[in-house]
């Protein structure tokens, strides 16, 4: 089934957000910098893809949420108990996906080095601009808040799977 349904997400959805999810948990692997400067197998063979990757992620986002819209009258339903915590983390994630490529993309083009991404050449480089260069600064932070939000929002499903052992995860396999 494409479409999602009040029982299960359907295999659209399924597919954007496990193809989404790999190349996030990719993305965050910009952390490994900050050990040895970067000088290891990760950031040496995925992390040069970040940019491109990123930019991907922000042609993803922007399909999967037309997407949620599209779907938004029978998605699969949440225990009313915990339902607008659930919207609300859910919510928290997209904004995280949309934010982060945002501010990626200001960081460089505030920053004067235009946007390159799988080697094509999307802005030139040009002059420095202060406030796209303010908002990039916000990168670090959003992507600190993200990371622990993923390993949240993955604890979850693995509790609800093992733990409670509902239908939570299975209804996204
Ligand atoms: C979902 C998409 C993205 C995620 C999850 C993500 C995640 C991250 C992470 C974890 C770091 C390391 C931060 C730190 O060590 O404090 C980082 C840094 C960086 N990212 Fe991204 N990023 C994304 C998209 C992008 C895009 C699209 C661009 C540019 C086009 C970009 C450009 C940068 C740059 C220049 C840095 C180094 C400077 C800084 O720390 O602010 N990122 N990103
Ligand atoms: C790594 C980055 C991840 C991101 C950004 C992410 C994001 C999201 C978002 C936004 C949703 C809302 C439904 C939708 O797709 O429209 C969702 C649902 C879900 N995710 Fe993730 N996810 C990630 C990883 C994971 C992982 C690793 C697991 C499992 C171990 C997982 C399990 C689930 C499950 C089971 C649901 C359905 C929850 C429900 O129906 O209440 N996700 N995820």
């Amino acid at each position: 089934m494409i479409n999602d349904s009040k029982e299960r997400y359907g295999s659209v959805s399924k597919f954007l957000h496990w193809l989404m999810a790999v190349l996030v948990i990719w993305q965050l692997l910009k952390f490994g910098d900050r050990i040895s400067e970067g000088e290891h197998w990760i950031g040496q063979t995925l992390v040069p893809w970040h940019i491109s990757i990123g930019t991907l992620l922000l042609g993803l986002i922007v399909l999967r949420l037309l997407w949620v819209m599209s779907q938004r009258r029978h998605r699969p339903r949440q225990r009313p108990a915990t339902a607008k915590l659930v919207k609300a983390g859910h919510g928290l994630l997209f904004a995280g996906m949309l934010l982060l490529p945002l501010t990626g993309i200001l960081a460089m083009l505030g920053g004067g080095y235009g946007l390159t991404a799988f080697g094509i050449e999307i802005f030139a480089e040009g002059r420095e601009i202060a406030w796209a260069s303010s908002l990039g600064d916000l990168h670090s932070p959003l992507a600190w808040a993200f990371g622990v939000l993923v390993l949240g929002h993955t604890g979850i499903a693995l509790f609800h799977h093992f733990a409670q052992r509902d239908d939570t995860l299975t209804r996204m396999l």
